[in-house]
């Protein structure tokens, strides 16, 4: 019986060694990446991975439980971590508290994560104290695509690096065991990573970050198109290619299944 890492030991890692981790939709990818990670994020970006989405907008809280169910059952070691998706929580604390249960009772996952600033600092407050572990997540939040206009680096202008400053000093005080910090100009990141008492998870972001968090399809080169802060650690997409080309040859010639692979009467 594995204990699983908690919000409270990611908590603890501030300024320690980097925190690895990945997202994560599926129970078998979950297994294979469990050994490797401190926590894996359910994030919403699974409208777009997964369903081919053009935004994480339509993504609902019935789809983040499926999926947070299904990486529950193949991890046993990493922290899981479910977004709330878009219309979940931002009403009021209340109902993004129902939101967080709904989640947490039906995944048995160990924190949620939610989009946002100072305008969702009551709420992060509300659920903390509530007994819902809770990451924040600043800089480019792509639930807030049609009010910015696209995915836009944020912080290139004093003004706009002024309020993602504000906007993480808030959720930090609003009790957030650790924060996203996406798409933003580098030195923002590093400012951001020195000046809050919490970890930073970069994507998109700096070295400098307490953690690093990348899409897993992303960057196992499985998705066809990848932004710059994406590095391609694999070629999955070739390797797939590859696999059903040769599937698709032997079933042709007549090659598969061979003898290993059918069954024989009893004799
Ligand atoms: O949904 C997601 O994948 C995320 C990460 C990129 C941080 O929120
Ligand atoms: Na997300």
């Amino acid at each position: 019986n594995i204990r699983r890492v908690t919000a409270v030991d990611i908590r603890a890692r501030k300024g320690g060694e980097p925190i690895v981790s990945l997202t994560s939709y599926h129970a078998h990818t979950a297994a294979i990446i469990d050994p490797f990670v401190d926590f894996m994020l359910v994030g919403d970006s699974l409208g777009m991975v997964m369903h081919g989405m053009e935004t994480t907008i339509p993504v609902t809280l019935d789809m983040m439980i499926l999926q947070g169910q299904a990486v529950m059952r193949g991890s046993k070691r990493a922290l899981v971590v479910v977004d709330l998706p878009f219309g979940s929580y931002e009403e009021s604390p209340a109902v993004a508290f129902r939101s967080a249960v709904r989640i947490m009772k039906e995944t048995g996952c160990g924190a949620v994560k939610m989009e946002g600033g100072r305008q969702m600092a009551e709420t992060v407050r509300f659920l903390v104290d509530r007994g819902v572990p809770v990451m924040g997540h600043v800089g480019l939040t792509p639930q807030a695509i049609n009010t910015m206009g696209g995915f836009k680096v944020q912080g290139r202008s004093e003004a706009s690096a002024e309020a993602v400053l504000a906007d993480a000093d808030a959720i930090a005080a609003a009790g957030a065991f650790a924060m996203v910090v996406e798409g933003v100009v580098e030195p923002l990141a590093r400012a951001i990573t020195e000046r809050v008492p919490i970890p930073t998870i970069g994507i998109g972001a700096s070295p400098a970050c307490d953690g690093q968090i990348l899409v897993l399809e992303d960057m196992l080169g499985l998705s066809p198109r990848v932004p710059k802060f994406v590095k391609r650690f694999g070629s999955l997409a070739g390797m797939i290619e590859e696999s059903v080309s040769a599937y698709a040859g032997a079933v042709r010639d007549r090659s598969f299944p061979g003898e290993e692979n059918v069954y024989k009467p009893k004799t």
